[in-house]
């Protein structure tokens, strides 16, 4: 017990270290790797394929912000998928502690098994206190997951809304890729795993955290891109649907609106149009199936209020 310097993941290790993720994948351009997260059906652009080819490159955490629903999430899913390996997700939120992002200790199974030493008239305190701090009682949590499994893809989603303190020890994991148990001792990840951040903003990150990640601001899409957004995830849509919608979700993103639609509204709302057997986009339509698009009563009232026809009318098809 103490003292223990465990380097994780080696079965893998040197395929990794020796070649990079990328030339596994054999990606040597932004270009390639936005063809490789394509054929995951996630389209990026030329901005975003470059900041994660970088992060991928310099193995530096990739944090993306932006505003809700433009791809921030799915980006992590889709390069777990391009790089083949497990995606670990920690969802952040207010009082998220230590004990549900790095590790926490199996205390029920330690009572057994002090219990079952007890039974067996094990006397030597020293002994059976040594096995209660055994690395199999101690309940791995995403942080410490993603150190130990190479490779692996950690997604740091909304650490917006986690606390400071969640922000400092985060800090530490980032830094070295270490995680140090006191009854253990010191859990390194010798490489470590790819990870991206993620926020919406809803309050500044702090500098000392960003410093350490490569950074992208995530915008909504041109218009051709979530065309083809809509097209190569929802194949059933007609390509004038597809084109309406994206054209009415771009209209309605100028508007001073509580929450603009991201690209999850529109493929929302694609898909409640094709569900009611819609091959194109008009007012009555959009009447009707406004709750796919805007969530806010203020927001469906305002875009009722210019009159549908703005967004959806012969200009906006
Ligand atoms: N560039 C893209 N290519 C393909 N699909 C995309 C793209 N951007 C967004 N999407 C799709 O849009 C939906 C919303 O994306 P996602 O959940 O990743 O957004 P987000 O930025 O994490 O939103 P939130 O802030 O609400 O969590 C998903 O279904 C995702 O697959
Ligand atoms: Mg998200």
């Amino acid at each position: 017990m103490g003292g223990l310097d465990r380097t994780v993941g080696q079965s893998n290790l040197r395929v990794v270290t020796e070649t990079g993720w990328l030339s596994t994948l054999a990606v040597d351009t932004p270009d390639k790797l936005a063809e490789r997260l394509g054929e995951h059906a996630y389209l990026a652009d030329e901005g975003l394929a470059t900041a994660c080819f970088l992060a991928l490159r310099m193995h530096r955490p990739l944090f993306l912000e932006g505003e809700a629903g433009v791809g921030k999430t799915s980006l992590a899913t889709a390069l777990a998928d391009v790089l083949d390996a497990p995606l670990i997700r920690l969802q952040c939120y207010e009082g998220l502690d230590a004990t549900q992002a790095l590790y926490d200790w199996d205390f029920p199974r330690q009572l057994l098994h002090l219990r079952a030493a007890e039974a067996a008239g094990v006397t030597d305190v020293q002994r059976i206190e040594a096995e209660l701090y055994d690395r199999r009682f101690l309940v791995a949590r995403p942080l410490l997951q993603a150190l130990e499994t190479t490779p692996s893809v950690l997604l740091i989603d909304e650490v917006d809304r986690a606390d400071d303190e969640f922000e400092a020890f985060l800090l530490e994991v980032l830094s070295d890729f270490t995680i140090s148990v006191p009854e253990l001792g010191t859990i390194r990840a010798e490489v470590p795993p790819v990870v991206v951040v993620t926020s919406n903003r809803t309050r500044e990150v702090h500098d000392a955290l960003k410093r350490r990640c490569l950074y992208h601001w995530l915008e909504h899409p041109s218009f051709e891109r979530e065309v083809a957004i809509i097209g190569r995830r929802l194949p059933d849509a007609t390509q004038r649907l597809a084109e309406q919608v994206a054209r009415a979700a771009q209209a309605l993103r100028a508007e001073d609106l509580l929450k603009p639609p991201g690209v999850a509204e529109s493929l929302d709302w694609t898909e409640a149009l094709v569900a009611l057997g819609a091959r194109e986009l008009d007012p009555d339509l959009a009447a009707v199936t406004l709750g796919a698009v805007l969530k806010y009563r203020e927001d469906q009232e305002r875009a009722r209020g210019r009159g549908l026809a703005a967004f959806v009318g012969p200009d906006g098809g």
